[in-house]
């Protein structure tokens, strides 16, 4: 999401004639886009912010700094007064407003701006996309698009709904519209993003008369935008899997055979403390219905281990759910308490040893299991959008499969942007390496 948001926030500012730079070095205005989810995220942008103010001091050129994004919002004007040099604050709300303030602050190289405001209104939402000019070898195939900012979930150790505020949602046609004049500029494949999109809507668009959720309804008119071949979305709550959602996946032909479905934690005990909503029966209640639907589909998870009051009991049953539910992956985080959550109030706080070797140990049989279900893939033939070239090897290409699985091959540089079929010959930690295989469709 934030990835997306930098993207926006970039190109809006290229179409205002600032150019961007691939260099830290020749930038005269540096910004960082920051997260606050967990603490060493934070950490991280407030070092490289000291890192880089640091070394300007040292140089002639003296790039303007400020901070954007979830840790902005959470800090606020107080970043002015801890890091000297860092000239502008702006929260997540406010980034509509970045080159009216980019410009005062050029020109007045002593002013300071914080501005963190608008949480209770509608953010602006940035339909601003990075278009490479054609011919590129790098072309636009696949790209985000924003159908939702905010949650109301409160889960309770997350600081999302206190970073981005409430959940506001785009109208469908704005959206429909969006995929449209991407796929116009080559793009095959859209990846739906919100913090909780299966919340899309809910004040927006009643059901349908057929009882589809405001997502499904969604889904259903993006699959209906000319050129867009592949549909993707993240991040879902699993109480957003409804039979509608469900049975999606069997009727979208565009709708990729993936799903990235946050766990959380294994024990009902810990879920409720979670604030989740949903048991770990229900949670592989869900996977066993979308894998009836579709049986190849690539499920990856979110888990956190050492939420305040887990015990290795708690813990074990987590380690018995992902048995269970065989994740092609899963993220694993260690607890991280932050501030305005009700969860970093909690007593029996985990000590951070045992969150670490909790990490070790699940991460260990989530590599295993995936390693598994990688090899799984060996002799299937994959569909795969062909990306770019690959980033560890540039003699080879890269594309996804429609699980979500990424496919390394050889092969002339026109084939990026095209989807193709593959022969899956062997399998990596966390890829696949195909061969060609002659279709019509490849030729
Ligand atoms: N500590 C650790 N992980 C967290 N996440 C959210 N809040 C926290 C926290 N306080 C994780 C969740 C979520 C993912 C984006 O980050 O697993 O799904
Ligand atoms: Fe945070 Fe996701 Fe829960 Fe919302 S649903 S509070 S974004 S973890």
């Amino acid at each position: 999401m934030n990835k997306r948001d930098s993207e926006a926030l970039a190109s809006r500012l290229a179409s205002q004639g600032y150019l961007l730079t691939d260099s830290e070095q020749s930038a005269d205005i540096i910004l960082l886009n920051t997260c606050s989810v967990r603490d060493n995220a934070e950490q991280k942008a407030l070092n490289k912010m000291r890192m880089l103010i640091g070394r300007s001091k040292l140089q002639e050129r003296k790039p303007l700094f400020g901070f954007l994004g979830c840790m902005a919002q959470a800090h606020g004007e107080q970043l002015l007064e801890e890091i000297p040099g860092l000239q502008l604050v702006l929260g997540t709300h406010r980034s509509h407003k970045l080159p009216e303030y980019l410009e005062a602050l050029l020109t007045d190289r002593e002013k300071k701006i914080a501005d963190c405001g608008g949480m209770e209104a509608p953010p602006v939402f940035l339909k601003d996309h990075i278009v490479p000019e054609k011919n590129s070898n790098s072309p636009l195939v696949s790209a985000f698009v924003n159908i939702m900012h905010g949650c109301d979930q409160y889960c309770t150790y997350c600081i999302v709904p206190e970073t981005r505020g409430k959940e506001f949602s785009r109208p469908i046609a704005d959206i429909v519209d969006e995929c449209s004049s991407l796929a116009k500029n080559g793009v095959k494949e859209v990846t739906l993003l919100g913090q909780i999109v299966t919340s899309y809507g809910k004040r927006l668009i009643r059901p349908s008369p057929e009882g589809l959720s405001p997502f499904v309804q969604l889904l259903e008119e993006v699959e209906k935008a000319e050129g867009i071949e592949r549909i993707r979305f993240t991040s879902p709550h699993p109480k957003g899997y409804g039979m509608d959602l469900v049975e999606a996946y069997g009727r979208l032909n565009k709708l990729c055979q993936s799903a990235h479905i946050p766990l959380q934690s294994g024990s009902n005990r810990i879920l409720k403390a979670m604030r989740r909503g949903y048991t770990a029966e229900r949670f592989l209640e869900i996977l066993a219905q979308l894998r009836a639907v579709q049986p190849s589909i690539g499920v990856v998870t979110d888990i956190i281990v050492g939420f305040p009051g887990e015990t290795e009991e708690d813990f074990q049953e987590t380690i018995n759910v992902v048995r269970e539910a065989r994740f092609d992956s899963a993220f694993i985080f260690k607890y991280s308490p932050r501030k305005y959550t009700v969860a970093a109030e909690m007593p029996d706080q985990v000590p951070m040893e045992m969150r670490e070797e909790r990490h070790a140990r699940l991460m260990a049989l989530v590599n295993e299991i995936a390693r598994e279900s990688y090899q799984q893939k060996i002799g299937t033939i994959q569909e795969v959008l062909v990306e770019g070239v690959s980033r560890r090897n540039v003699n080879r290409l890269q594309g996804r499969s429609r699980c979500n699985k990424i496919v390394l091959f050889e092969g002339p540089s026109a084939w990026v942007g095209t989807i193709r079929k593959f022969r899956i010959v062997r399998a990596g930690q966390y890829s696949l390496y195909g061969e060609p295989i002659e279709t019509e469709k490849n030729k």
